[in-house]
């Protein structure tokens, strides 16, 4: 197994699912490290169930990652799957976002070869499953960074602009709003009006609301350029903060623990009873497996439920 792409918390707790799994099956598993440029490395170890003790707390991953431009190439897949065989892996449990995901897929196509795919990123933008690993994490840490910000920007009487993860999707941006109560959300899949919210900011003040929070997704454009514009066209004092990688880290929530433990030990089994080429997920609490092709195809949207209740919560 590999786990690839960005690091999302929860990613230790799939390996422990998915070794745990294999090995109650008799079946053993290697990790490679820093994902596919481990396997064309040959840097592996062997995962007994010692080595997955201690680790379901830890944000992160003990396999590490990377993104790798060689595997992009053919030469580099081939020299990948050459190392598979000559180290007799019979198949491959992938955790990692849409990229990693097409690896895995492209991979099992071009040498026929049995691989299981698992959604690990905070971005939480992969179809086929309700939630991907880490986003709930990554939700908690920035709406507990919020909570803190909300805290000073009473005290001063401030407009905060707060930008968070989640590369081109506002699945993080939007369920932090609601969480911790912001007042705006700007997410890339929604177009939004900067002079409107800027009225609706002073019509709040005029109501006794002296502070606010604005959430912005970082594909929705940069907080420091939407506090220039809230400043400007206010009056009011405003400051911004980039939230950035903490979001990546922290030790994984209970939900995420349980959901990448039941993910990888169904991984697990649906590789060893003969399955490949799907990605494993949760469909309103139920494990799923979907093509990879399906999830790779499809694009997760917005719930509209959620951007009307952000409207009515901060109205
Ligand atoms: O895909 C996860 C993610 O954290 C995105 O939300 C973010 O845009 C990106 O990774 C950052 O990538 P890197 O860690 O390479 O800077």
């Amino acid at each position: 197994m590999i786990t690839s792409g960005g690091d999302a918390p929860g990613m230790n707790a799939a390996v422990r699912g998915v070794v745990r799994a294999a090995l109650a099956r008799g079946v053993e598993v290697v990790g490679f490290q820093h994902g596919y440029r481990g396997i064309i490395s040959e840097d592996f170890v062997n995962l007994t169930t010692q080595s997955v003790g201690g680790i379901i707390h830890q944000g992160g991953t003990m396999l590490r990652t990377a993104r790798s431009s060689q595997f992009r190439d053919y030469e580099g897949r081939k020299q990948a799957f050459e190392v598979l065989m000559s180290n007799e892996v019979e198949g491959l449990v992938v955790i990692g976002g849409d990229g990693s995901l097409t690896g895995a897929k492209t991979l099992s196509e071009e040498f026929d070869y049995p691989i299981m795919g698992l959604p690990g990123t905070i971005d939480n933008d992969i179809a086929g499953t309700d939630f991907s690993i880490g986003f709930d994490t990554a939700v908690n840490t920035a709406m507990e960074a919020i909570d803190k910000i909300r805290d000073t920007a009473y005290s001063h009487e401030r407009v905060f602009v707060v930008e968070v993860m989640g590369r081109r999707n506002g699945f993080i941006a939007l369920e932090v709003a609601l969480s911790s109560g912001a007042e705006a959300v700007l997410i890339p899949e929604v177009p939004f009006s900067l002079l409107e919210i800027c009225d609706n900011l002073k019509k709040a003040r005029t109501r006794g609301k002296r502070s606010s929070i604005i959430v912005v997704a970082e594909g929705a454009g940069r907080a420091s350029d939407v506090r220039d514009f809230v400043a400007k066209n206010t009056g009011f004092e405003a400051r911004y903060i980039v939230l950035g990688h903490m979001q990546r880290g922290g030790s994984p929530t209970a939900f995420d623990r349980v959901l990448a433990l039941r993910l990888g030990a169904y991984a697990a089994n649906r590789l060893i009873n003969g399955y490949s080429g799907e990605m494993i997920g949760v469909d309103g609490g139920k494990l799923v497996h979907n093509p990879i092709s399906y999830v790779l195809s499809t694009e997760r949207t917005i719930d509209p439920e959620r951007l009307l209740l952000v409207d009515v919560m901060s109205s």
